[in-house]
């Protein structure tokens, strides 16, 4: 024989012994749940893009979060969609707010762990993550207006943390988020509660449904000047280093499948967890075509997840994680 056969990899996929060599394993504890808090209905909302989600009123958060914590996965991230919009995004931070008023009931009334999204596109009427100005061109185009965005962030994240957030997750791809947040809530005395960066987020079109589900997508223009380039690697390292130095505990990467080399690069490189948010586009590609008995969907889903893992996520951000729960090692 030409070749040696000495080494035969396929001795260890028997049934039987492929699980006493699995490398990496999905657990229920490493998952979190989006859940969608709406103060314009008084009753549930189906989400047509994304199958078995539904956006709930106030009343009945902490029903939908029961729901999640039966299945196995005990904490939520939270959005809310609030009772009316304006320029200024102002109630992000009201302290009788959708988010503010699902997370004290959340806290107070179940067990779950509550993490809140800090951003204002869901709460602006031109739907972009901060206020806006004028363009640095003057050419009648408008953009964030970086630092004056910086203390609202600060405000919304203090509201968060007034009423119960573990932990806070800001969105917005402000440069300096994370340092004018952690100022802010060290201010106010909540010097304990944790950051959860959305480092490096790029500008992604796996974020469509989302949008639907939160009704956040920009009335004008996209979010080209904030978000990432799809096309940038050392960029990401640059924005996830910024946000450790401004004080970031846990470092995402969104979206997740289309970005597992940034997930995997940021794990080698850095020393905090890392998380990855597995977005509402890679939820509806799956269900769509399980839907059509393209796919078989907890497989396809299961898949996804273990290789975001394998990738070097610690935490994962999913909407199949109250589906895929039930059937994980805790
Ligand atoms: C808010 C925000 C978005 C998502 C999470 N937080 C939308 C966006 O940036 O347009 C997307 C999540 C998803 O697609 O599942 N800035």
């Amino acid at each position: 024989m030409e070749h040696d056969l000495t080494r035969r990899p396929r001795r260890l996929r028997r049934d039987g012994l492929r699980n006493l060599v699995s490398e990496t394993t999905l657990h229920a504890s490493d998952l979190i749940a989006p859940i969608f808090v709406d103060a314009t209905t008084d009753e549930r909302v189906a989400i047509p893009s994304m199958p078995g989600h539904e956006r709930v009123p106030v009343e009945e958060a902490t029903a939908r979060v029961e729901e999640v914590l039966s299945s196995g996965i005990e904490t939520v991230i939270i959005f809310g969609i609030p009772a009316s919009k304006d320029a200024e995004g102002t109630r992000a931070w009201a302290d009788d707010g959708v988010v503010q008023r699902a997370t004290r009931a959340i806290t107070t009334e179940t067990t779950a762990t509550v993490i809140t999204d800090v951003c204002m596109c869901e709460y602006t009427d031109h739907g972009h993550c901060g206020i806006l100005e004028p363009d640095a061109r003057n050419d009648g185009t408008l953009t964030v207006a970086n630092d004056p965005t910086l203390d609202r962030l600060g405000e919304i994240a203090v509201s968060h943390a007034d009423a119960g957030a573990d932990m806070v997750a800001p969105s917005s791809m402000t440069d300096g988020m994370v340092g004018a947040i952690r100022d802010t809530l060290d201010g106010a005395g909540y010097a304990s509660v944790p950051i959860m960066s959305y480092a490096a987020k790029y500008e992604s079109s796996f974020y469509g449904p989302f949008r639907d589900a939160a009704d956040g997508a920009p009335a004008f223009g996209d979010r080209r000047h904030y978000q990432m380039d799809p096309a940038n690697t050392t960029e990401a390292l640059e924005e996830v280093r910024l946000d450790v130095e401004q004080g970031a505990d846990v470092l995402m990467i969104k979206p997740a499948l289309p970005y597992l080399d940034i997930i995997s690069e940021i794990d080698a490189e850095f020393s905090q967890p890392v998380a990855a948010y597995n977005v509402s586009g890679e939820y509806a590609m799956l269900q769509a075509a399980a839907d059509r008995g393209w796919l078989d969907l907890e497989a396809s889903a299961h898949e996804s997840l273990l290789s975001i893992k394998r990738a070097g996520a610690d935490l994962i951000l999913s909407y199949f994680a109250e589906q895929l729960a039930p059937s994980l090692p805790a």
